[in-house]
């Protein structure tokens, strides 16, 4: 069987992005674009992908990963017919089939691809390409035929005339091609366009010229082939991809109450039996057990959450909820913290770095921070670890069984013992050793009758007043 390579044109720096990023590593789902296209590529049996890059050539090639893939240098942008002649080098005794796709249409599926791939070498076509009819034409070439329905040429909207830019049926820029027949043409491509560079799209012209069998596919969803050149087509790639990330986990069975305000990144899990409630979005690499009821007006991001657990109206960064704990509402989980099985964090309370252990309880209005927190334990409302002293941050160290009062401020680097207790409202500066009581405030004074004489003093007053 003749080989099969893939090439990403992906070294534009996506002027209409209007961003000092550059445009294929704009998020789709939480995903770099170029991501995308590599992992859908990822799923078809090729013998190499080769990825031209330019613009922050080096953050592209940090951001994408994959074992059969190769980086071409596009040093000067001449356009996208010059981005795949620099792949000519490495392909001089190439005799197979490429495939052509940009970095910038991320929603294009795997069996699109295949499809695609499987005509162009079935109907034996010199070139097959992917053509579609998006609702909003702006910016896409449109595909030329003659009065028989052949394809003689694609045309780029701003070199179009009157007539042309009625076409409805635009290029997808993703395209198959006999290599050997690809790298004769683009030698021949000229820079005679509005803009000056040397299309990839004008070897279908040439192909034309010379009888070479043009076919193509047309894919009825415009949006799964969407290109990506400014911030509102790139809404309309997140609002799709995340359609289908709803879509995906409903049939996995779980419950998406509002799909129109949940969103899912693409690398994100969900156990089934679990409820997704309003307003909740689960970003990076979240991983939700099953059973769970996220939401409403949560945020989870690279999180992982156990089975049978709530999380409500609260935002969860990097961190590690194991099962059956409760959360919210109203936490702040910020990254590198543990919470272990059956714990609960109660609302208003911000836990950083921290670890809290088995069955322990943070109910209400604390901070805890640089924190290991044995196995049930208490945690008084309002209790603050005083971690930081304007330089170091120290840490604070609360055995199992311990029962903290409420208010207290645990000043750090401090270790409380196993099983002690420490009174309400308590600023502890020293360690407190295991099953004692640590107590730190002035005794309480009564003056009795005060009240009442107070209240006798201003009657008198407010008469006084009355009368003149
Ligand atoms: C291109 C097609 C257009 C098609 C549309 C589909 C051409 C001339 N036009 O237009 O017919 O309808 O895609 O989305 O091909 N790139 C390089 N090097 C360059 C220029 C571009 O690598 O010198 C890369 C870009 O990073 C991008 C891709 O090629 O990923 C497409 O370039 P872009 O400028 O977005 O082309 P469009 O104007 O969208
Ligand atoms: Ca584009």
């Amino acid at each position: 069987m003749k080989k099969i390579i893939a090439i990403v044109l992906a070294a534009g720096k996506g002027v209409r992005m209007k961003s000092e990023k550059v445009k294929v590593l704009h998020l789709v789902s939480g995903m770099p674009m170029i991501c995308h296209v590599i992992n859908t590529l990822s799923k078809l049996d090729l013998d190499k992908i080769y990825v031209v890059v330019g613009n922050q050539g080096e953050k592209v090639i940090e951001a994408v990963s994959y074992k059969n893939m190769e980086f071409v240098w596009q040093k000067k942008q001449l356009g996208t017919g010059h981005a795949v002649s620099q792949v000519k080098n490495k392909l001089k005794d190439f005799d197979g089939t490429v495939i052509v796709l940009c970095g910038d249409v991320p929603l294009i599926k795997s069996n699109t691809l295949k499809n695609l791939l499987n005509f162009h070498t079935s109907s034996k076509s010199s070139a097959t390409l992917l053509t579609f009819y998006p609702d909003n034409l702006l910016g896409y070439g449109r595909i030329l035929r003659d009065d028989e329905g052949n394809v003689t040429g694609i045309i780029e909207e701003s070199d179009a005339n009157k007539e042309q830019l009625k076409i409805k049926e635009a290029n997808s820029g993703t395209y198959c091609f006999s290599w050997k027949k690809l790298s004769q043409a683009i030698e021949l491509l000229n820079r005679e366009n509005v803009h000056g560079e040397l299309y990839l799209t004008d070897v279908i012209q040439l192909f034309s010229s010379r009888n070479e069998k043009i076919s193509t596919i047309n894919v009825e969803n415009w949006k799964e082939l969407i290109g990506v050149n400014t911030r509102e087509q790139l809404t309309i790639a997140n609002y799709e991809m995340n359609k289908r990330m709803l879509k995906k986990w409903m049939d996995s069975g779980v419950t998406i109450i509002d799909p129109n305000s949940t969103y899912i990144h693409t690398q994100v899990n969900i156990g089934n039996d679990s409820i997704i409630y309003p307003s909740t979005f689960l970003e990076g690499k979240t991983k939700i057990g099953k059973n769970c009821e996220i939401g409403p007006f949560t945020r989870l991001v690279n999180s992982t959450v156990g089975k049978d657990s709530k999380v409500t109206y609260s935002v969860v960064f990097n961190s590690n909820i194991k099962k059956r704990t409760n959360i919210g509402p109203f936490s702040h989980i910020r990254p590198g913290s543990e919470i272990s099985e059956s714990a609960k964090i109660g609302s208003f309370v911000e836990v950083k770095k921290s670890y809290v252990g088995k069955g322990s309880k943070v109910p209400h209005l604390s901070y805890i921070g640089d924190t290991k927190i044995g196995d049930r334990v208490n945690i008084g409302a309002g209790t603050v670890t005083v971690n930081y002293d304007g330089y170091k941050k120290h840490k604070t160290v609360i055995e199992d069984e311990v029962h903290i009062g409420s208010g207290s401020m645990l000043v750090a680097p401090i270790k409380i013992g196993k099983g002690a207790v420490t009174g309400a409202g308590s600023v502890l500066t020293r360690d407190v050793p295991s099953d004692s009581l640590a107590l730190e405030r002035s005794d309480q004074v009564i003056k009795e009758g005060w009240a009442k004489r107070r209240r006798k003093l201003e009657k008198k007053r407010q008469s006084k007043k009355k009368m003149t």
